[in-house]
């Protein structure tokens, strides 16, 4: 299976991906994983994403390509895979379709997370990361055993510099401006399906799972 996953910040993107990965064994591909990766490793590719990651803007197109070209070009071709928050927009949709077209596959079916942005504002203004281990947490729906240290690890858990409140609402700014327009681009090609995100994590999968087997039938 080779997927897509599109939707607002906070909508659950990773955490989907994440479990579907695992439970089909498919390769997690996440643009916002390997740049935050690339940033605290100071890379080239870090240092050019750095800024834009922080502010909350998109990262420049060029540098997306060439991530995408090298993660999809390690994969055999009988490997699925699930591409998280990639593409984000008109120009990395047609990128990735001459690309996909290259390589001779295509994409099973395009996810589109939806939930209204005070869900996404209440939680990414929860979450918080271990500066250690990297696991998450949310102050309300999955806390720490202590308030602000991870419980696997004790590192002290830090607030995402793009999960303040003025970041937030520029990266929805930025998502509906830039990728919602992806709607129409996959409606057309008929591969889209819309997954209403809202509600706890295993209720959002079970829907992710029925669509996927409706989509197939
Ligand atoms: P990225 O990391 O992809 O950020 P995002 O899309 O804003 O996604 P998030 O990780 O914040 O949210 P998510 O939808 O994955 O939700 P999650 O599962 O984490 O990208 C970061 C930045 O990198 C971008 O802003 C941009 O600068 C750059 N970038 C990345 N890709 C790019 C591209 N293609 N082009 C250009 N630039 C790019 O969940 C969020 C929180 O909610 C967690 O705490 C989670 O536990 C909780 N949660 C999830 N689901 C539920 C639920 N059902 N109920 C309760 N809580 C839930």
């Amino acid at each position: 299976m080779r997927l897509i996953l599109i939707g607002p910040p906070g909508s659950g993107k990773g955490t989907q991906a994440k479990m579907l990965a695992d439970e089909k064994g498919l390769m997690h591909i996440s643009t916002g994983d390997m740049l935050r990766e690339a940033i605290a490793e100071g890379t080239d590719a870090g240092l050019r994403a750095k800024a834009a990651v922080e502010q909350g803007h998109l990262v420049d197109d060029d540098l997306l390509f060439e991530i995408v070209r090298d993660q999809l070009g390690e994969l055999g071709k009988e490997q699925g895979f699930i591409l998280d928050g990639f593409p984000r927009n008109l120009a990395q949709a047609r990128f990735l379709d001459e690309l996909l077209r290259q390589m001779g596959i295509g994409i099973d079916a395009v996810l589109l997370m939806d939930v209204p942005d005070e869900t996404v504002i209440r939680r990414l203004s929860g979450r918080r990361v271990c500066s250690r281990c990297g696991k998450e947490y949310h102050v309300e729906f999955s806390p720490p055993r202590t308030p602000g240290v991870c419980d696997l690890c004790g590192g002290a858990l830090f607030q995402r510099e793009d999960d303040r409140p003025e970041k937030v609402a520029r990266r929805l700014e930025v998502y509906k401006e830039m990728t919602l327009p992806l709607r129409e681009f996959y409606r057309r090609n008929d591969a889209l399906i819309t997954v209403d995100a809202e509600g706890d994590i295993q209720e959002v999968y079970g829907r992710i799972c029925e669509s996927l087997c409706s989509a197939r039938d």
